[in-house]
This record gives C-alpha cells, sequence and structure tokens, in this order.
C-alpha cells in the first residue's frame, strides 16, 4: 500500500470517532491525508484528533450531528477552512443506533433516528462537501450501505435495511449527477465487523444466530477492521478513477449479488 497515497488530500469522515470511522481516519493519516472527523461524540473526536496530531497527522474536528443540515454546512465549511479544501467524503456516520431488531419493539422515533441519520445525514454531508469538491476540480465520495441492506440480515431490523438500502440509490443518483464535475460516488456494504459497539450486539445474539452467521461465510472467519479500511480507502483513492455509482460488498463472500 502505497504509504503517500493521499499526501495533499483533505478527508472529511463522518462518523469519524466510531469504530470503522477512527480506524479510517488513521490509516488514511499514515497514508498522507489530512483528516477531519465529523461526529456528535464531542469527547471522543477530542481523543482522536490528539492522537491523529501525535502521529504527525494534520487533524481537526467538529461535533455536529448530521442530521440538521445546516450545521453539516457550517462545520463542514469550517473544516474546509481550517485543512484548505477537502477532497474525500467517507459518509460513515449511521447504524441501527441502539434501536431494537423486532418489528414489535421499533418506535416511530426508532424509525425516524434510523432513516434520518443514515439517509439523510449522508444527504446532508454529501451536499455540504461536493459544494467544496467543485472548487478542487474533482473528488471522491465513499457512502455506507451494509449487507443489512443488500439482504435480509439476521442482526438488524427493517429501519436499518430500509437506510442502507436507501443510500445505494442516493449514491447512484449521485453519481449521475457529479460525474462532469470529476466527483465519484461510490457505496461500500460491510458485513459484519466487530467494532466494540458490534462485539457487544454478537455476543448478545444466541449461539444459533451466531452461528447462522458464522457458517454463512465462505471465508469461515470474521474480518479485522483493517479488511473493511482498505476498500474503503481503495474507493476514496484515484487507484478506482474509472469506477463511480458503485457498490462494494465486502462480506467473506456472505452475501454473493448478482
Ligand atoms: N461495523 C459493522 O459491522 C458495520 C457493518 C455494515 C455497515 N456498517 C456501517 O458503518 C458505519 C460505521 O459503523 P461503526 O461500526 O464504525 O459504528 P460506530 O457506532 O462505532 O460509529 C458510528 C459513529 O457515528 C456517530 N454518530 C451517530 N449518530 C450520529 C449523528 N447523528 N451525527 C454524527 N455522528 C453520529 C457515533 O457517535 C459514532 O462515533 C455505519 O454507517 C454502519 O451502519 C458497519
Amino acid at each position: 500500500m502505497g504509504s503517500n497515497r493521499f499526501a495533499g488530500k483533505v478527508i472529511v469522515i463522518t462518523g469519524g470517532a466510531g469504530g470503522l470511522g477512527a480506524a479510517i481516519a488513521h490509516e488514511a493519516g499514515r497514508q498522507g491525508a489530512s483528516v477531519a472527523i465529523l461526529d456528535t461524540n464531542k469527547d471522543a473526536i477530542a481523543l482522536l484528533v490528539s492522537e491523529l496530531k501525535a502521529a504527525g497527522i494534520t487533524a481537526d474536528g467538529r461535533a455536529v450531528d448530521v442530521r440538521d443540515g445546516k450545521a453539516v454546512t457550517t462545520a463542514m465549511n469550517e473544516l474546509a477552512q481550517s485543512l484548505s479544501g477537502i477532497d474525500i467524503l467517507i459518509a460513515a456516520a449511521g447504524g441501527s443506533l441502539g434501536t431494537p431488531r423486532e418489528l414489535d419493539d421499533i418506535t416511530d422515533e426508532d424509525l425516524d433516528l434510523v432513516l434520518d441519520v443514515n439517509v439523510k445525514g449522508t444527504y446532508y454531508c454529501a451536499r455540504a462537501a461536493i459544494a467544496h469538491m467543485k472548487k478542487r476540480g474533482g473528488g471522491s465520495i465513499v457512502t455506507f450501505s451494509s449487507i443489512g441492506g443488500r439482504s435480509a440480515s439476521p442482526v438488524t431490523g427493517v429501519p436499518y435495511a430500509a437506510a442502507k438500502a436507501a443510500i445505494l440509490g442516493l449514491t447512484r443518483r449521485l453519481a449521475k449527477e457529479v460525474g462532469l464535475e470529476k466527483i465519484r460516488v461510490n457505496a461500500i456494504a460491510p458485513g459484519l465487523f466487530l467494532t466494540d459497539r458490534l462485539a457487544g450486539m454478537f455476543e448478545k445474539l444466541s449461539l444459533v444466530e451466531r452461528e447462522e452467521v458464522l457458517s454463512a461465510i465462505p471465508l469461515g472467519r470474521m474480518p479485522e477492521l483493517r479488511e473493511c479500511v482498505d476498500p474503503v480507502l481503495f474507493l476514496a483513492s484515484d487507484e478506482s478513477s474509472y469506477i463511480t455509482g458503485a457498490v462494494l460488498d465486502v462480506n467473506g463472500g456472505r452475501l454473493m449479488p448478482n
């Protein structure tokens, strides 16, 4: 992996203080990027930004709720000012956000939360970042779908499935819209990656459900975080310069769509 692949590039990572986001932040920085973190978790942002800086990486962050379109635009403008532009957006803020899996347990508020953070949040962040990418003459956006939006997951519920499927439509239409601006938009659809949060969720599954997940993975093992980070950074980088509107499934073969 070229260690200076992102030299001179500014990468914004939403949900950047989370499990996958922080791993992406460290690796992008290691490969030369300046890194900006957007997340709601103020303390985690502060800790991560100081870790990145200690590793010699230019970094900044803003505490913002991606459901607030105006606040997202303001934060994105401030980060573009402080880091001299935006080249790459990794829109990782999202998840099932602690909402229940079973239909009878899901409240209307749960449904709104999952759809708003994942779908509208991705939309607002992409819209705000695109304005800056146009000024740079191009860019790359990676959105976060999920195996749970590509098929019926045993782990997450209906709102998550709907939100992560919607992100694919958003990704394709956006890719069509900004292609001539040399901005590429692709989705990553990870299988189960055991970040701290998901390790807890996985442990709570019954033995049968856990076995169902593992036995359905042709590679026969759970992945390391790096195995999601590298495909995300591939889509973010010029190595994927002729790929747009695509979805990259990263699931050990658990789902093999046509
Ligand atoms: N880990 C997996 O197995 C897996 C699988 C498929 C898809 N994904 C997707 O990958 C992305 C990252 O997942 P993760 O496992 O790192 O989750 P995570 O919970 O560790 O991180 C998510 C981050 O998003 C932030 N966030 C939540 N709501 C927000 C909001 N309204 N505004 C701004 N930030 C907000 C959280 O503070 C957290 O830091 C999510 O979109 C998730 O759905 C993860």
